[in-house]
């Protein structure tokens, strides 16, 4: 392995990859950051001293010239449809580029029959990547991010209500880990592939906690009262269309529907907290509410003012009128690969298995 490695980090703008790029230049290291434009992010990665590549993640040419010189990556396919094509192209130049070590971005729900087009494609990515024995990988897989719930902060902020379907209020749980913590995660696999190669982690955030304890501490950072309301999958998905700035497509959101019924499931509970973080990152996980007040802190849009809250009431009757997209249609329209027979991910006794859960335990309840 080399000594001084040059880590290509891909999905630089993203989520997770923006602070796997940051954390990597504060320890010193030579970072090339994929960003599909140059944007206030890309000035803040080049300000860190990160060598920014600005191309198109999708396009084989491109991840081919972003990879010369590079020994170790990030692999992060977006939220996005098309992400087996990333994760395949992807591979295929790392291959090529005789990439040493990489880890990637799974997810926790990651199954063969999964009823998620995209969370199948994650369970072949996975094989893909690891196919080449002379790269070593690690995977990453998280549950549900503590940033999905802040999607919905900007309601909470102006009328006081989380709107999510994640089923009963008191006991459907999950430990959400921030961005910043899977970076961590993330950012120990790359720095030190000999103890992590082959490895597979599940960052999570401290302790299980409900849709309840997230609307009470997002109230708490917000300094309002805040209440979780259990919507319909329908809801949500007329609220995304209804109400950008959500970085969802239609069929992201579609996506994000199953995964709401996988919530409602206790899948993301199985197994959680763990000790990932703690053991790579060296510091104990983020509590909610520190993410929570760190995202309201850096929004000054969420300050509350008469003009903001009959904006936001606006926006609430918007969602109402608006039209749900149809699902089936849509997965339709868009050839995504139907299979005869989905399965959950706690349904699929291979899951099970790699998942630890235990057969008479049935998490359904646990959660
Ligand atoms: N959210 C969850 O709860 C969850 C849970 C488990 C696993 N995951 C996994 O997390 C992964 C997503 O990670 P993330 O949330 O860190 O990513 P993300 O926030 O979706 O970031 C994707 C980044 O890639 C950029 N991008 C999109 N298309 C591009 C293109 N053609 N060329 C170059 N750049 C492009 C986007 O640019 P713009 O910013 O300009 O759009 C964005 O900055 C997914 O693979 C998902 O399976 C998510």
């Amino acid at each position: 392995m080399s000594t001084q490695p040059r880590i290509l980090v891909t999905s630089a703008a993203g989520k997770t990859g923006l602070p796997v790029a940051l954390q990597l230049l504060t320890k010193g290291v030579r970072v090339r950051a994929f960003v599909r434009s140059r944007d206030h992010r890309a000035d803040r990665l080049k300000a860190a001293g990160a060598e920014v590549f600005v191309g198109n993640q999708y396009d084989m040419s491109d991840l081919r010239k972003a990879m010369q010189g590079v020994q170790r990556a990030y692999q992060c396919a977006p939220t996005a449809p098309n992400g087996l094509h990333f994760n395949a192209a992807f591979t295929a130049a790392a291959f090529e580029a005789k990439i040493e070590h990489v880890v990637t971005l799974g997810q926790w729900l990651s199954s063969v029959d999964h009823p998620s087009l995209f969370t199948r494609e994650v369970y072949i990515s996975d094989i893909l990547i690891g196919m080449r024995p002379e790269m070593s990988v690690t995977t990453i897989n998280p549950g549900w991010f503590a940033d999905n719930y802040l999607m919905g902060v900007g309601l909470a902020a102006h009328l006081g209500i989380l709107a999510m379907p994640l089923g009963d209020g008191d006991t459907r749980k999950n430990a959400p880990p921030s961005n910043e913590d899977i970076a961590r995660v993330a950012v120990a696999a790359l720095l030190d592939p000999d103890t992590h190669s082959g490895q597979t982690y599940r960052p999570t955030g401290p302790e299980l906690i409900s849709p309840n304890q997230i609307a009470h501490d997002i109230g708490e950072a917000l300094g309002r009262r805040v209440r979780y309301m259990d919507i319909s999958e329908k809801m949500m998905l007329k609220a995304l269309k209804a109400m950008p700035p959500s970085n969802y497509s239609e069929a992201a959101a579609s996506q994000l529907a199953l995964y709401s019924e996988e919530y409602r499931r206790g899948t993301f509970a199985v197994n959680a907290p763990t000790d990932a973080v703690a053991r790579l990152g060296g510091q104990e996980p983020e509590s909610f509410l520190t993410i929570a007040k760190r995202t309201v802190a850096a929004r000054p849009d969420l300050i509350r003012s008469t003009s903001r809250t009959i904006a936001a009431m606006g926006g609430f009757v918007r969602m109402l009128l608006t039209q749900p997209p149809d699902l089936d249609q849509l997965a339709n329209d868009r050839d995504f690969v139907p299979i005869a027979i989905p399965k959950f991910s706690q349904d699929d006794a291979a899951w099970r298995r790699t998942h630890a859960v235990s057969n008479d335990l049935n998490s359904r309840e646990v959660a």
